[in-house]
Parts: structure tokens; sequence; C-alpha cells
């Protein structure tokens, strides 16, 4: 028997020049990128707030607070290293992680298997147990405006009962 638990995540960052679009730890080439504290990478902050979120572990800020400078630029693959590390400790593996990536442009399809990848080796997971998925925001308000980018993710993690 398994316990099955559920986790969500959400994150927004503020789209500017001059920085890199950084999903899921894949750089992207575009006008703009995200600004933040960290790389302000949208896609691996929510799916660690899922993790963090399934085991009841509290959020990405409480483990890594953006006034520590050791987080400054971070590669935010690290946040998603240590959830995952988190929740294994506590033994829940990850089973499957479900995430949409909202940004008016540029087009991600073509980075869709790279995103996968990158997530599924970070998560050791196979890239067949991870979902990416895109939308606009049909030019609507600030993510349509491409003034910032959202993403939601959800995480299932499994702890086997003897
Ligand atoms: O937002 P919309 O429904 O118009 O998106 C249609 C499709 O375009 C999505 O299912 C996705 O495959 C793709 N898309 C993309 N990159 C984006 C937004 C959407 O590849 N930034
Ligand atoms: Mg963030």
């Amino acid at each position: 028997m398994s316990e099955i638990r559920t986790g969500l995540g959400w994150d927004v960052h503020r789209l500017t020049p001059g920085r890199p679009l950084i999903l899921g730890g894949v750089t992207v080439p575009a006008e703009k990128g995200l600004e933040g504290h960290s790389d302000a990478d949208i896609l691996s902050h929510a799916i660690t707030d899922a993790i963090l979120g399934a085991a009841a572990l509290g959020d990405i800020g409480m483990h890594f607070p953006d006034s520590d400078p050791r987080w400054k630029d971070g590669d935010s693959l690290m946040f998603l290293r240590h959830a995952r590390d988190l929740a294994a400790e506590r033994g829940y593996r990850v089973v499957n992680v479900d995430a949409t990536i909202i940004l008016e442009q540029p087009k991600l399809r073509g980075y869709r298997q790279a995103i996968r990848e990158r997530l599924a080796q970070t998560l050791e997971l196979n890239p067949d147990c991870v979902s990416v998925k895109f939308k606009t925001a049909e030019k609507l308000g600030p993510v349509g405006e491409q003034r910032s980018a959202e993403s939601q993710a959800i995480v299932t993690l499994a702890r086997d009962s003897a």
C-alpha cells in the first residue's frame, strides 16, 4: 500500500529586457527575461512549492528566503533538488509532475523535451513522469501584455507503508 499525496504550486515574475529567460533550468532565447532575486525560474519555483506542499513542508520562501545572499541569481534547480531531498527524507518519492507555463511569447513548444529532461534529471525521474504545457494569456492582463509570466504545477508523491 502507498500513501498518495498531491501538492499545488504557482509562481509569477516580471518580464524585463536584459534578463535571461530560464524555464526548468533551460535558457530560452527571448527579448525579455524574468526578473528576481534568484534566476527567477517560475517553472522550477512552482514545482518546488508543489513538492513542499504535497509533503506539508511549508513553502519556497521558508526554505530559501530571498533576503539570503546565498540564493542571489541562484540556480533554481537547486531549490527543486532540495525540496525533493526534504520529501525523500520523510519517505516520499515523486511519482509525477504536471506543470503549465503561461507566457505570451516566445513559443516554447520547441523546448518542451529539453525542459522535461532537465527537470527529470534534477528530480531523478523518468522524463515520461514530467509533463510541461504552455499557454498564452490571449493578450489579456499582465501576462498577455508581456509584463509577466506565470507557472502552475501539481505534483504527486507516494510513500510506501509497511
Ligand atoms: O494559449 P494558446 O491556447 O493559444 O496556446 C496554444 C498552444 O501554443 C499551446 O497548447 C502550446 O502548445 C503553444 N504555446 C507555446 N508557447 C507559448 C504559448 C503557447 O508553445 N508561450
Ligand atoms: Mg519565483
